[in-house]
């Protein structure tokens, strides 16, 4: 029944890939469909081969046969491949166990007895378990001086857990052995933001205080709590969007080039943004950030429930599912430049964007009625439809126009201007990279523990004032204030939805 794999991937990035969680939701939904993708675009080492960790009842065969069904439900019918799916299931193998005990973890040593290959932990469980499974590991004997860490996001609730979790993990493996996932770094989009900022010298040098007036980061969701309230009410968006995935995108945008592409010189960069990121004290609380929570509305028409009316919620909850703040990244590139960043669940739509806006020419001599248009924008749709867009200001035709003039995009969308490269998962950039053993898509201890202060600051801040979040409806962009906060300002959410 099965084949083996043989001339596949680089051998020398061949590993043990033992994922803990594998019958869980991100392992069955990105993890095992990402890997799948890799054995199909031969980036798949034939000698790798992947352990399925659960608590459930299961052996290879049949963890193997479930597998199988999850991919034939979840990868694309032209993507999926009968030579590659036997390729792929021959590789995995299964291990019952109960991660909070110890018992049970020298079946992971026994496992790995012999093998030429460094051992990556994938550890797609709540933080909560990270501490034992590491515990566990470490003093079974299981962990060799090769071998890796996957973790993911959460990484704590604030600063203090989120420094207990990193000081488990850290008891067994080195920060240089330690992968911190945050999935937005391994976005297609996201990573272009490295290479239109540092390999097109046109932006190198328009990059600061100097040309650009301002920039937004959007990431909406259409979705709602799906079915994971209970953790999303411990959380909020803050946590659960701006700690990470939001701030990453900041410190890509606001980073100082680095040295090279080594991972340390690309975070110490990040790290400086996030240290110089100003906090929001006093009148700046009230004035620059805004929380909202859905109450009930429409998605695509259709009625939907409010937050409050979601399955298993407390109807008491003050979680916010809707952040918009206008921060500053206090230092000489960006003195003075308001980053505006929003965030929410039940939006109309779901899209990712960054807009940059330029300052306009410092001598206007067109139409006085223009003035307000005349200045370029670059907008980074990160999703869906990946793509820039760099709106310039051209002549309106017509012999009645005379010179008025007229915004239009530059526009580069990548699935028709690539139309043959699949944009690959962020999980399968992502895994990649931990196969070949580079964490310059991955995020730093010292990275989470600024972005925890900063944003723990802020939940300071709202606990001691206790505003209630504001209502918006389901289907809309977030509570009014959210758009008089950019407004008192004389701009707007740029909208070309
Ligand atoms: C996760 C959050 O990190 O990112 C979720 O926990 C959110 O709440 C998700 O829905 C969004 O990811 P993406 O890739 O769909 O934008």
């Amino acid at each position: 029944m099965r084949e083996r794999a043989d001339t596949l991937g680089d051998p020398d990035h061949a590993i043990d890939l033992a994922i803990f969680g594998a019958l869980g939701d991100l392992a069955q939904r990105k993890l095992l469909p990402a890997l799948y993708q890799l054995d199909r675009e031969g980036l798949l080492p034939a000698e790798t081969r992947i352990m399925g960790l659960a608590r459930h009842d299961h052996d290879a065969s049949s963890f193997q046969n479930q597998v199988s069904n999850t991919l034939r439900a979840r990868v694309k019918s032209e993507e999926q491949d009968e030579k590659t799916l036997t390729r792929f299931l021959y590789r995995l193998d299964y291990l019952k166990l109960d991660f909070t005990k110890p018992e049970g973890f020298t079946a992971i040593r026994r496992w790995r007895e012999g093998s030429p290959r460094p051992m990556v932990v994938y550890l797609s469980v709540g933080a909560k378990l990270y501490g034992d499974i590491c515990r566990h590991l470490g003093e079974s004997g299981s962990v060799g001086e090769a071998d890796r860490v996957v973790v993911e996001k959460p990484i704590g609730f604030d600063l203090d857990s989120s420094e207990a979790i990193n000081d488990a993990i850290g008891s067994v493996f080195p920060e240089s052995r330690i992968y911190r996932i945050d999935h937005y770094l391994g976005k297609e989009t996201v990573q272009n933001l490295i290479a239109l900022r540092f390999a097109n010298p046109l932006f190198g040098t328009q990059w600061n205080q100097n040309h650009i007036s301002h920039v937004e980061i959007t990431v909406a969701e259409k979705v709602g709590i799906e079915g994971r309230w209970g953790y999303f009410d411990e959380a909020g968006q803050l946590r659960d969007m701006v700690q990470n995935h939001l701030l990453q995108l900041l410190c890509l945008i606001a980073m100082d080039p680095p040295s090279n592409l080594d991972a340390d010189a690309i975070r110490d960069e990040k790290v400086k943004v996030l240290k110089a990121l100003k906090p929001f004290t006093g009148e700046a609380l009230g004035r620059d950030v805004v929380r909202g929570q859905y109450i009930a509305g429409t998605t695509d028409g259709q009625p939907v429930p409010g937050y409050l009316e979601e399955e298993s919620a407390n109807a008491q909850s003050q979680t916010e599912t809707f952040v918009a703040m206008k921060t500053e990244v206090a230092n000489w590139r960006w003195a003075g430049v308001p980053f505006y960043l929003r965030t929410g669940k039940r939006m109309p739509e779901k899209l990712s964007q960054i807009v940059i806006h330029f300052r306009q020419q410092p001598h206007y001599i067109f139409d006085p009625d223009q003035r307000d248009l005349a200045a370029n924008k670059l907008i980074i749709r990160l999703q869906p439809e990946e793509g820039m867009a760099l709106q310039v200001l051209t002549k309106d035709s017509g012999l009645d126009k005379g010179m008025r003039l007229r915004p239009g995009p530059l526009h580069l969308d990548f699935n028709s201007a690539f139309p043959k490269s699949r944009i690959p998962d962020a999980y399968e950039r992502l895994l990649l990279e931990v196969m070949k053993g580079q964490q310059y898509l991955f995020v730093r201890r010292d990275e989470v523990e600024h972005a925890w202060r900063w944003c723990d600051r802020l939940i300071d801040g709202w606990q001691s004032r206790e505003t209630p979040p504001r209502r918006y409806p389901a289907g809309s962009w977030g509570p009014v204030a959210s758009i008089a906060m950019i407004t008192q300002d004389g701009r707007s959410w740029y909208e070309d939805y």
